[in-house]
């Protein structure tokens, strides 16, 4: 199973997506968990360069996650479900096709199919998208990258982009409410998980 977090910075994913890795561990799975940007030594540089680099426009961005991700799923996101793992993502597509693709106004289509292009059109089974209030979101954050100084006017329009995904694509995207407890929203996710299977 491929399973992916989603959400505007801040907004807990990496937590929830740690937390799932362990209920799978207890559970005896075998799973792999990942991180986008990042997950490859290509993907870490390009982390680096988008995020603490030089000024850039939404094409170059959208193509630097795209060549990062590309490389992620050949290096090792599908070798590991080939061998029947699972795999747990923090950010993947629906990241670009929110940031690129809607806030920075370059086409959910268009990013879409640049992102099917490269990875072979691999999909996560499911998508859990945390929503937050863009202002508390904003606020959790001690150490901003360039995007996240970008500052809350950003957010608002990633956390609407996000609402506008989950409604395009309702049998992937599942939403979460991301203000209560960690524990609360885990557990909320692994009955999503169980109903789903
Ligand atoms: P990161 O530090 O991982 O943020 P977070 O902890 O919120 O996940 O930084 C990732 C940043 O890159 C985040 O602002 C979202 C952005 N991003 C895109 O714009 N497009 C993408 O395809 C991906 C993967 C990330």
């Amino acid at each position: 199973m491929f399973v992916t977090f989603e959400g505007t910075d801040g907004s807990g994913k990496s937590t929830q997506a740690e937390l799932l890795r362990a209920s799978f561990v207890a559970d005896g799975r075998d799973v792999v968990l990942t991180r986008e940007p990042g997950g490859t030594e290509l993907g870490e540089a390009v982390r680096e360069v988008v995020l603490n680099g030089p000024v850039m426009g939404a094409w170059a961005e959208a193509t630097l996650f795209a060549a990062s991700r590309a490389e992620h799923v050949e290096e090792v996101i599908r070798p590991a479900l080939e061998r029947g793992s699972d795999v747990i993502c923090d950010r993947y597509v629906d990241s670009s096709l929110a940031y690129q693709g809607i806030a920075r106004g370059l086409g959910v289509d268009a990013v879409l199919q640049l992102n099917l292009d490269v990875t072979g059109g691999l999909l996560p089974d499911v998508t859990f998208l945390l929503l937050l209030d863009p202002g508390v979101a904003t606020g959790r954050h001690v150490d901003p990258d360039r995007l996240e100084r970008e500052g809350t006017e950003l957010q608002a329009k990633v956390d609407a982009a996000y609402r506008e995904l989950a409604e395009r694509f309702p049998e992937r995207i599942v939403t979460i409410d991301a203000t209560g407890e960690p524990e609360t929203i885990a557990r909320e996710v692994r009955e999503q998980l169980r109903d789903r299977s």
